[in-house]
């Protein structure tokens, strides 16, 4: 591939928000800047595209932004993109502000509309992948991940705390629609008794027996994680099986939400976005393209759209097995 000469790249949020998209932000900005490439913030993902929502930045433009969560360009989905027509019309507004490359922060779902335009119209794009689920194929970690399960951890620490004071058997649901990392991550670090995920059927009988068994036999508190998305159902769904078998616990249920999108991003998530948002705008100097930027033991990678939007990060079983032999 040969190296190419770009003068202006545009850079943009999309899909669900997660902390570290500034410091991918920052990072792309002044790596740009470093090569006298001039950057181009987007407003609202694909749909600021659609409404020419372009911004000039500068050094200064990401100052102070790699503490702060959220994202300063702020995310938004735009469903019409899933239109070749809507996508066309992108190009054409792309071409008009002489942005001539694309960074992409965002999920799968946005990598599927960065490989469209990459596949469609030869546009150069390279994806960043920004996500609390930590389900990207290609990376090791997604920007956010690690921010997310610490909030969690803080917030399942402190209900352990009630939970042991009141003899309270929580069920504590996590994010992860379809993704048992947070789940499995938080349930190991808070010494969960269980961790109900996605990857894996749940069986409310078992978990019953599991509760009573010989070993937790006089103890009545405790905390189950539930993700989002596992097959018994939400946390209050898994609760109200459980209350219905075992009538003698007194159960709680606490929905963690929204809290573990936002918030200052941790060091290992800030680093991450720096790494990546350096990564990608080199990638599209080297002439790459259709490509995220990850990091897989410790080096930079590159892995095509495709795939990217396809397979999915796989849960560790080996890290399962254990949250299990260590909640005895
Ligand atoms: P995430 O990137 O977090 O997975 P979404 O799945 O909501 O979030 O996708 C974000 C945006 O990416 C969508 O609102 C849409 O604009 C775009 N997108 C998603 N899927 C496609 C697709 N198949 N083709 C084109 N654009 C898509
Ligand atoms: O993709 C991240 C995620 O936090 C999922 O785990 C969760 O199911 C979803 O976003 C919720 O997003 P929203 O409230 O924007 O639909």
């Amino acid at each position: 591939m040969e190296p190419r000469k770009l003068k202006r790249i545009g850079v943009l949020t999309s899909g669900g928000d997660a902390p570290g998209m500034n410091a991918a932000i920052r990072a792309v900005v002044r790596t740009c800047i470093y090569h006298n490439i001039e950057p181009v913030g987007i407003m609202r993902g694909y749909q600021g595209i659609l409404d020419k929502r372009f911004i000039g930045m500068q050094s200064h433009s990401v100052s102070k932004i790699i503490n702060k969560g959220g994202t300063m360009l702020k995310s938004s989905r735009c469903p019409q993109f899933k239109e070749e027509e809507v996508r066309r019309q992108a190009i054409c507004n792309l071409n008009e502000a002489g942005i001539e490359a694309l960074v992409v922060i965002g999920g799968d779902g946005s990598f599927r509309g960065a490989n469209a335009l990459y596949e469609e119209f030869d546009f150069p794009v390279v994806g960043i992948p920004g996500t609390i689920d930590n389900d990207i194929y290609g990376t090791d970690f997604t920007i956010g991940f690690d921010t997310a399960i610490n909030t969690a951890v803080e917030a399942i620490d402190k209900i352990r705390d009630t939970a042991d004071s009141h003899n309270l058997l929580f069920f504590v649901e996590v994010m992860g629609r379809d993704a048992g990392f947070i789940g499995l991550y938080t349930g190991i670090a808070t010494g969960a008794e269980q961790c109900l995920i996605p990857e894996y059927h749940t069986d409310v009988d078992k978990l019953c027996q599991y509760l009573v068994n010989e070993r937790r036999k006089n103890k009545t508190s405790g905390i189950i994680v539930v993700a989002e998305g596992d097959d018994a159902g939400s946390a209050h769904e898994v609760a109200a099986q459980v209350k219905e078998r075992l009538p003698h616990y007194d159960t709680r249920v606490t929905t963690l939400g929204h809290i573990q999108r936002g918030g200052s991003p941790t060091c290992n998530d800030r680093v991450l976005a720096s790494v990546l948002g350096n990564g990608a705008v080199e990638a599209l100097m080297k002439g790459w393209s259709g490509v995220m930027v990850g990091q897989t033991n410790g080096g930079i990678t590159y892995t095509p759209f495709n795939q990217a939007c396809t397979r999915h990060n796989l849960i560790n079983k080996n890290l399962y097995e254990i949250a299990h032999i260590l909640a005895l």
